[in-house]
């Protein structure tokens, strides 16, 4: 399939003259996404958490192109974007007061609900389950895409299934050229991570997928919200109730390894230890090539001394968790396109709430390889 790409500016901050230069390029890109969508084709585009690979949720034939272009387990059901809560009518049987109140507060914005849905919803779009999920997203550019096709778009990240999602459009062409219609490239993506996902379909608000709008946040709009057994329970067994929360993700094409720790002396030392033994090994076999994604301050302690080949990727401070959600699916594509093969990466503390939700991609990322220093 011949994919059409438009490379356009985020509409966030372009007015006037500027605006009027591009308008005609902008203007194209629009006609060709709406015009894929309405004739139940698959469009790439930017939003405010990661991209997403949007089709017609209320066709189920445009649906099934999602999940063939991305390889997409069919039980892993999607979430529905729309521009206007009057949508939700012809979606969800009803909206309970609290889901209500967080709307008011959080939309536009990264926070995805789960509310009991109309049967009018395609079964392949929520894998068959009695809910579906809805946001509304905050990026000018799916907001207009919204408005223009005037349907609600079923959008999960914009990547082959497995990979890390995609916050720049090169990610979103590195995976999906030639198997999707359109792709809209702009600016980088601001959260990085995906949005929160919460349950408002049983008795208690349930967080089923962490992201930058926490816990704390939405209890103090509605009280009491839980985070799903499977976020929280070390070595849980069952059914995470988001099915796409059991799949491994954002799997690097290195081997990875977490450090999780207090000391930074003691992390450094560990370091230098597995970067001893990657030395070791690769005088046996093949080379090694080794990175570390580390926060920036204990980058700034690591003397990398005469060792070149060691590649350092700086996630922002530890203290401010929100720069390594921006940061950390970028990071883990370059060190694919860099053929590192084996990674060394600090975990965040994940006291912190965000700091969680970036923790919950990285130990996905590791395969929940994480060594305590
Ligand atoms: O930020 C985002 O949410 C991005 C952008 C594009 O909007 N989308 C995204 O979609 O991350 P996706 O498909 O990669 O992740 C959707 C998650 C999956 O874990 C899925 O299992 C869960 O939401 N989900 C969707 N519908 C559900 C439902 N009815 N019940 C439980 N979990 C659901
Ligand atoms: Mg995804």
């Amino acid at each position: 399939m011949k994919t059409k790409i438009y490379d356009i500016p985020s509409l966030e901050n372009i007015a006037g003259e500027a605006y009027n230069m591009i308008s005609k390029d902008i203007d194209k890109a629009f006609e060709s996404a709406t015009k894929a969508i309405l004739e139940g084709g698959t469009v790439a585009f930017p939003t405010e958490t990661v991209y997403g690979l949007g089709a017609n949720a209320l066709s189920a034939k445009a649906i099934q192109k999602i999940f063939e272009a991305k390889g997409r387990p069919l039980d892993n059901p999607l979430i529905l974007h729309i521009w206007n809560r009057d949508q939700l009518e012809g979606l969800v049987l009803e909206i309970p007061e609290k889901a209500t109140k967080i709307m008011d507060v959080f939309w536009p914005g990264p926070l995805t609900i789960i509310l009991p849905r109309k049967p009018e919803v395609p079964d392949a779009v929520t894998a068959g389950l009695s809910t579906v999920a809805v946001r509304m997203p905050d990026h000018p550019i799916a907001m207009k895409l919204l408005k223009q096709v005037n349907l609600p778009i079923a959008a999960p990240s914009a990547n082959l299934s497995g990979r890390p999602s995609p916050t720049k459009g090169e990610h979103v062409v590195e995976d999906l050229n030639g198997r999707v219609n359109v792709i809209i490239k702009s600016n980088e993506t601001k959260v990085g991570i995906e949005s929160t996902v919460i349950d408002m379909s049983g008795d208690v608000p349930t967080i089923l997928r962490p992201g930058i709008i926490t816990k704390g946040q939405i209890e103090s709009v509605i009280g009491r919200v839980q985070m799903d057994q499977a976020l929280t329970e070390k070595d849980f067994q069952g059914i995470p109730r988001a099915p796409g929360m059991k799949y491994t993700h954002y799997a690097p094409k290195a081997a990875m390894t977490i450090l999780d720790g207090q000391a930074d002396d003691k992390k450094i030392e560990k370091i230098n230890q597995l970067l001893i033994k990657t030395e070791n090994i690769s005088a046996g076999i093949a080379s090694r090539k080794p990175a570390l994604v580390l926060s920036e301050e204990l980058a700034r302690m690591l003397a990398t001394g005469n060792n070149t080949s060691l590649t350092v990727y700086t996630y922002g401070s530890r203290r401010k968790p929100e720069q390594a959600a921006h940061a950390f699916f970028d990071i883990l594509r370059k060190c694919d396109t860099e053929c590192v093969d084996f990674i060394i990466a600090e975990a965040l503390p994940d006291t912190d709430e965000v700091g969680f939700a970036v923790m919950n991609r990285m130990m996905k990322s590791a395969g929940h390889n994480i060594i305590g220093v």
